[in-house]
């Protein structure tokens, strides 16, 4: 197995921070991985598994292995009347992936073309967007357990998915996946309710036509990492009381909100932070984006003490008018390469 020390990380993370990782090895297959993670305990090293890097806050200098995920492969598991069941090795990239299904005529997938990252990411936050939600076309992942020691899979219904959660976020630093199973339709159902999407479909009701104007959406409003590195949606959109969003009504009849049941809900971050003054608004080398507020751009070679600056001016400028405190949504990584809370 390959090892290189003093790695820079740059270019692997798509905010594109400065991290230089004292052990770097990339892994192919569930084999490499075992052999990456018993390297790791020989030489007394946490491990850092990094993915597409779409989603990471990375410290400028971590202490411990970055295992780089590039298990590659489609294959087609099983089919019934109404579905097909297909295994993909965590290191292929997410969009192709959302591409090949489409092309293979495998629905469910499409309102989340075009979503940064690799496979092996998508369950950790429940990538979703449009209506959809990765988590309900999964039939189970193979992980690494390192408490367990062993390779072992975890059904869909065991994974606690829901907004932007999964068990991977409860215990973040215990399961390492190398293969996301999908139970894909043969038989579009599409989700078109979200926003104006129904109306950029026009008369094309088609699934092909519902990934094309999701990529249009998308290319309209979020900016191209390549060109402005940024790691998507920064915050969650907050989930508040019933109660909190009356009151918050009286003074903001206007706020975009969606009732979740259970007498709450969700409020659109973008807009807290719109009106919070902070669209297009800079801080130092990093700033929230001109057509998406809740997008954090790093503009010029920023570090992680950069974003941490901006990000709390954001929180505080959003307490201080909306009395709502945003969560960050990317995961923290300590200098010992370990996930840590935002909050401690
Ligand atoms: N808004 C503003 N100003 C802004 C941005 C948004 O007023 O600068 C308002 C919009 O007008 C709209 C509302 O806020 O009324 C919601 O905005 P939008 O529909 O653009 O979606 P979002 O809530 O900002 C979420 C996801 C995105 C996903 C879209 C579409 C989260 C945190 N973000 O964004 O996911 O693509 O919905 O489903 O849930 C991501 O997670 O990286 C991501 C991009």
């Amino acid at each position: 197995m390959d090892v290189q020390t003093q790695f820079q990380l740059k270019s692997f993370n798509t905010l594109n921070l400065n991290a230089v990782v004292s052990h770097y090895t990339q892994v192919h297959s569930q084999n490499d991985l075992c052999e990456a993670l018993a390297y790791a305990e020989q030489h007394g090293l946490n491990v850092l598994i990094l993915s597409g890097g779409s989603n990471m806050l990375l410290p400028s200098h971590i202490d411990a292995l970055a295992v780089h995920m590039q298990i590659q492969g489609i294959e087609i598991l099983a089919e019934d009347n109404t579905t097909h069941t297909v295994r993909v090795g965590s290191g292929q990239i997410w969009h192709d992936f959302v591409l090949w299904t489409t092309e293979h005529q495998m629905y469910g997938l499409q309102n989340l073309a075009l979503i940064p990252g690799l496979v092996g990411a998508s369950p950790v936050q429940n990538i979703g967007a449009y209506g959809v939600e990765v988590g309900e076309f999964i039939d189970y992942v193979e992980v690494y357990d390192r408490i367990e020691k062993k390779l072992t899979r975890i059904n869909a219904q065991d994974c606690h998915f829901s907004y932007r959660h999964s068990i991977f976020k409860d215990d973040p630093n215990r399961y390492v996946i190398t293969h996301v199973v999908f139970k894909l339709l043969k038989q579009p159902n599409l989700k078109m309710n979200y926003g104006d999407l129904k109306t950029a479909m026009g008369d094309d009701i088609t699934a092909e036509n519902l990934q094309r104007q999701v990529i249009h959406i998308r290319q309209s409003k979020l900016p191209n990492p390549n060109e402005y590195p940024n790691a998507g949606s920064f915050f969650k959109n907050p989930i508040i009381s019933q109660a909190q969003y009356n009151a918050l009504s009286e003074s903001y009849p206007q706020a975009p909100h969606y009732p979740q049941g259970n007498d709450q809900v969700k409020i659109a971050a973008g807009w807290l932070i719109d009106q919070a003054g902070w669209k297009g608004k800079q801080l130092g080398k990093v700033g929230m984006f001109q057509k998406q507020a809740l997008v954090l751009v790093n503009y010029s070679d920023a570090d992680l003490s950069d974003v941490q600056a901006t990000y709390r001016a954001v929180q505080q400028d959003v307490v201080k008018k909306f009395n709502i405190l945003l969560e960050p949504e990317p995961v923290l990584f300590n200098e010992i390469g370990l996930i840590q809370s935002h909050t401690t």
